[in-house]
């Protein structure tokens, strides 16, 4: 199995973060302590230029590189590198006052004034051109440094323009999708309340004051919000890819952020990166946590399927928490290594430094105001930087998964946006969240994947709620099901297409009623103080929010509902289809029946953890692997001490110490483990 670095020329885990020199260009004094700070940190990988437009450009068309300059050979020269950021996402107020197109119009048609960040136009083309000049300074004098090792793009880009230029921009892109009026006012079934277009110009946006009854218009807005986006990345890459194509692009992530379908935006980096920033609260709920932000990771994995970057993440407190609750002694280094477990090749911060002022002088950072290393925060990630350090071994290996989850942007945006159901409520996520948290608490590997990933090498798919199916994907599950697969799907399947038009014929539409081997005729949307029952194998386990009323077609029916009319009637269901197995859970649980049955589903299909060993709740164990040895991360999510014990020969990945047999973990402990594949 081929290792795949971030740059080949750095194959060590980075540790590092956004380090911002610019704000301390009269205080050389302190920008000489950052070298020494950085070196007793361990920290080998700086961002730097993130919000630097108004230092490198001062006055339009007047560059100032010289901050730069130093900062770049200063990390150089102290043995680290540096991860260089292009500075599109704020922007010096000489160039909103002169161009104010390029200020944002948000949904009230309002134009906003100068100020805060990430709030730019991505179609103006004066912003763009600014910005590819910029780039291209930055590109020409620094993509041949040896210094620099990734070009991470803007910061966090996020929310959208209604101006007219963005406007225009997506009428251009639905006639370029559509191609007839026709095709688009079928799709979006426009005769409903006489919304007939008969011309393109009459297409606005969704907003407030205007159209917000149109679900195929809701979601074809917010894909061109991505593609606009992703066009203006792309604008923003073009230069720094002509100056050296062998430095890596990314840009920063927010998890599972609605705004942009990120798997759109994957597409065009080199490498991933996020930001992340869970609200630990080192009680038993932490454990939800840690499995909710597991996922996550294991998302950002698999956008390119290969080491991603923890590009920031906070040492202490996120000052916009609502409380700015410090990091329990040993959080730090549990919540960083688990980045790694989940395929990380790097743990780095925001911020390096807290400046003296402004919204985020109370954020956490490495260097706080004190100015020394002689705090617990500055300890924990030194000693962070210490283990990254024994980790060369693990840099660039992979992660080999069975099971895979399905999360797509689009189906959660027409799942949501549906009136109807749980009106205000879904519970995507959570519902996603409850399945991927039985196999993480089994240290099972799983890979989350979208509608376009290859299904065939995955032993058992799990889509919750995969509401939005277009016929491309009908056919897709069906063929991964006959030829052997494994899938489980939920009540909320296969209502509507692509463009959130509904399927006739009963549901799940079309092939996927023969799949599953059921129709399903009805939801029961349950108040919040119902709940109705499924007995399944002696067990009656809790059915709340959703109740399908399904019918075999074929499916062998193995759960059926206590109480209510439908009593009696099938809730969970198995079909047999070519090789494969379709499971259908029909109603919503509390977790203990998707528990049980993903437990079962597991051991029918031999799916086992790289661990051989029993993990109390709070305990699991996540791998990666270079096809040699396989690298096991033992992680203890629990405030308590922990037993497991191993019939496997492990060693130590840091020490090469051999173990075998009882293994005590002590709270918030992470063991790396290794042995042979
Ligand atoms: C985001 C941004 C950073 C900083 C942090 C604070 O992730 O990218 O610039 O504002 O939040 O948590
Ligand atoms: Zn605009």
């Amino acid at each position: 199995m081929k290792k795949q670095f971030i740059n080949e020329s750095f194959p060590h885990m980075l540790h590092g973060g956004d380090y911002n020199p610019d704000q301390w260009l009269d205080r050389p004094d302190i920008l000489a302590e950052d070298m020494r700070l950085m070196k007793l940190a361990g920290c080998n990988a700086m961002t730097v230029g993130i919000f630097a437009w108004a230092a490198l450009e001062p006055e339009e068309g007047k560059f100032d590189f010289s901050f730069l300059d130093q900062t770049i050979n200063d990390v150089y020269q102290n043995g680290g590198r540096i991860v260089l950021s292009t500075p599109s996402a704020a922007r010096p107020a000489w160039l909103s006052m002169k161009y104010p197109e390029i200020l944002r119009t948000g949904e009230d048609g309002i134009r906003i004034s100068h100020g805060r960040r990430a709030n730019h136009c991505y179609t103006s083309p004066i912003y763009r051109e600014k910005v590819a000049t910029v780039n291209r300074l930055l590109a020409e004098r620094y993509a041949h440094h040896p210094a620099v090792i990734a070009w991470h793009i803007s910061n966090e880009y996020n929310g959208k323009c209604y101006c007219e230029l963005c406007k225009e921009a997506f009428r251009l892109w639905l006639r370029k999708k559509y191609g007839t009026l026709d095709a688009l006012n079928h799709q979006w079934w426009t005769s409903f309340w006489a919304h007939t277009y008969t011309d393109w110009s009459q297409i606005d946006p969704p907003m407030p004051h205007g159209e917000t009854s149109s679900n195929g218009l809701t979601l074809d807005w917010k894909r061109f919000v991505t593609h606009q986006t992703t066009d203006f990345m792309k604008a923003e890459i073009a230069p720094l890819r002509a100056a050296n194509p062998a430095i890596p692009v990314t840009t920063n992530m927010m998890g599972t952020y609605d705004g942009l379908d990120y798997r759109v935006l994957a597409k065009e980096l080199d490498v991933i990166s996020w930001d992340s920033y869970p609200k630990w609260e080192d009680n038993e709920t932490d454990i939800q946590k840690a499995s909710d932000t597991a996922l996550v990771h294991d998302l950002n994995r698999c956008f390119l399927h290969k080491p991603f970057m923890l590009m920031e993440s906070t040492p202490s407190v996120a000052n916009w928490h609502e409380y700015s609750k410090l990091k329990r002694p040993g959080v730090h280094m549990l919540s960083s290594l688990q980045a790694v477990a989940h395929g990380s090749d790097t743990v780095q911060y925001f911020q390096w430094r807290k400046g003296r002022n402004g919204i985020e002088k109370y954020h956490g950072a490495v260097v706080d105001h004190v100015g020394h290393e002689h705090t617990r925060v500055f300890r924990d990630v030194a000693s962070v930087g210490a283990r990254l350090a024994k980790l060369d071994g693990i840099v660039g290996t992979g992660t080999v998964s069975r099971v895979a989850v399905i999360h797509e942007w689009a189906n959660r945006w027409a799942l949501e946006a549906a009136n109807g159901f749980q009106l205000r409520d879904k519970k995507y996520g959570k519902t996603r969240n409850a399945y991927y948290h039985a196999l993480w608490k089994r240290g099972i590997n799983t890979d989350v994947i979208g509608y376009e990933d290859v299904f065939s090498k995955y032993d058992l798919i799990i889509a919750p709620m995969l509401y939005l199916v277009s016929d491309e994907l009908i056919a897709k599950m069906e063929a991964y099901v006959k030829e052997g697969g494994t899938i489980l799907c939920t009540y909320t399947t296969g209502m509507v297409n692509e463009n959130d038009l509904a399927y006739l014929g009963g549901f799940p539409g079309g092939k996927l009623q023969e799949v599953f081997g059921i129709w399903n005729e009805a939801i029961d949307s349950l108040f919040p103080t119902d709940v109705n029952g499924v007995s399944y194998r002696g067990r009656t386990y809790q059915a709340v929010d959703y109740c399908e009323i399904i019918h075999a077609r074929g499916a062998e029916v193995r759960g059926t509902y206590t109480s209510d009319f439908y009593a009696g009637g099938a809730a969970f269901t198995v079909n047999n289809y070519g090789k494969g197995k379709a499971y259908y859970q029909a109603f919503r649980d509390t977790g203990d029946f998707c528990d049980d049955l993903i437990g079962e589903i597991l051991q029918s299909l031999g799916i086992r953890s790289d661990f051989d060993g029993p993990l109390p709740y709070g305990v699991t164990a996540h791998s990666r692997t270079d096809g040699e040895s396989v690298f096991v991360f033992l992680e203890n999510y629990s405030k308590t001490e922990k037993k497991t014990r191993t019939a496997q020969q492990w060693q130590t990945v840091e020490d090469g110490t051999p173990i075998t047999g009882e293994i005590t973990l002590a709270p918030h402990e992470t063991l790396i483990l290794q042995r042979p594949c």
